[in-house]
């Protein structure tokens, strides 16, 4: 195959299919793998020496439906998909995908798979949605500042002339305006983080000092019932971010999940890693953002409720009687001004926050080579 159709002749396909995010095998007839794109040797965490003349079934497990879909491709010719299989290996955590296979090659004697990672689309799907959940939120914090903040301090002023003249029942009623008045003051500012426009002012932050630092708030307050574990890679470069900030998104997501684990036995792991591969393209184009650093919060609690997936990072979305529903769309907001993701997994005695962030570029390392720690926890 020196020539592509559609393409120019001498135009190489190998490098083509290189730049495919989903990943391609090619077998022979004896379920010998021939050919893997670069998306394929990660995804089966192999590289394609290794995989090239090896049998599919050293790394996928037999009784996967892969390989009936594998046999009737090569029974009936043709392209035939298969929805939602769960993939599973030595090496390959299950993993649900959409597999595609089609016969190829003079003589149709290879067989071409295509792996489609159902999961991620999905999670690029949800990413999209958050951002337009921060912009809508961005315009509306503006607005309230402007709009509530200033008549209330009028209101609270004019209910504090009353109660000088005011009888007790009078003053009972001046103290319920100002108690309230205080009230909204008190969420109005809160959605005023979200309307600053400011670029972040961004360092080096160890990861594992702002989540120790987090753990301990939680264990001396509102998760003193909680079990905490640790899961640390003591290795990972300073995440690129403002350290103030990231200590709000965890505490966020920590006070979440200390209020859905059970009154006891409740847990919440803290993880931390290095995955290869995860890239944001910006919102604007432009080059694709490495954000490589994943932090997750897992709690073993009732898991969110169905209905509040869709829209979960939205402002005001929340079934805590007390709950104000801000605390995941700041989440998002800060996450997002990071050029971070995050994602989540729930189901009951199950609920994961992925949080995803970028690292300092390398060039800029030269400059904080004074406080540029490693990640380790230091405690
Ligand atoms: N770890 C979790 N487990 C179960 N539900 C969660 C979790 N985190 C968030 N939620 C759900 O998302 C809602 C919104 O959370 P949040 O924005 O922090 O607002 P609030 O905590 O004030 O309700 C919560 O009310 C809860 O229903
Ligand atoms: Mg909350």
């Amino acid at each position: 195959m020196d020539t592509l159709t559609g393409g120019e002749p001498g135009l190489d396909p190998a490098s083509l299919l290189a730049a495919l995010p989903d990943p391609i095998i090619a077998l022979d007839r004896h379920g010998a793998v021939r050919f893997v794109n670069p998306a394929a040797e990660q995804f089966l965490g192999i590289g394609a020496p290794a995989l090239r003349g090896a049998q599919l079934t050293d790394f996928i497990v037999a009784s996967s439906p892969l390989f009936a879909l594998v046999e009737a491709v090569w029974r009936d010719g043709g392209s035939i998909a298969e929805y939602d299989v769960l993939l599973e290996g030595p090496r390959l955590p299950p993993r649900p995908v959409t597999i595609q296979g089609a016969l190829a090659g003079e003589g149709a004697d290879l067989l071409v798979l295509s792996l489609h990672e159902r999961a991620i689309a999905e999670q690029m799907d949800r990413q999209f949605a958050h951002r337009d959940a921060a912009r809508s939120m961005i315009a509306m914090a503006a607005m309230l500042a402007h709009e509530v903040k200033n008549p209330l301090s009028g209101i609270r002023g004019a209910a504090q002339l009353l109660e000088q003249d005011a009888d007790d029942d009078g003053r009972q009623l001046t103290q319920l305006i100002c108690d309230e008045t205080d009230r909204i003051v008190a969420l109005v500012d809160r959605m005023e983080a979200f309307s600053d426009h400011q670029p972040l002012s961004r360092g080096a932050v160890n990861i594992h000092e702002v989540l120790e630092r987090v753990r301990r708030i939680a264990q001396s307050g509102f998760a003193r019932h909680v079990r905490f574990a640790e899961d640390y890679d003591p290795s990972l470069p300073p995440v690129h971010g403002n350290r103030d900030l990231l200590v709000q998104v965890f505490l966020n997501l920590i006070k979440n999940a200390a209020e859905a684990v059970p009154a006891t036995g409740g847990e919440i792991v803290l993880a931390t890693a290095y995955r290869h591969g995860r890239r944001l393209a910006p919102a604007g184009g432009g080059q694709p953002l490495q954000v490589p650093l994943l932090v997750s919060i897992t709690d073993n609690g009732a898991g969110i409720p169905e209905e509040l997936k869709s829209h979960l990072f939205d402002p005001f979305v929340t079934t805590k009687r007390n709950g104000t529903g801000l605390g995941l769309a700041l989440v998002a907001k800060v996450i997002g001004d990071h050029g971070g993701i995050i994602e989540f997994d729930s189901q009951p005695r199950r609920t994961v926050f992925r949080v995803f962030l970028p690292v300092v570029p390398r060039d800029s390392r030269q400059d904080s080579i004074g406080d540029e720690r490693r990640n380790d926890t230091g405690s």
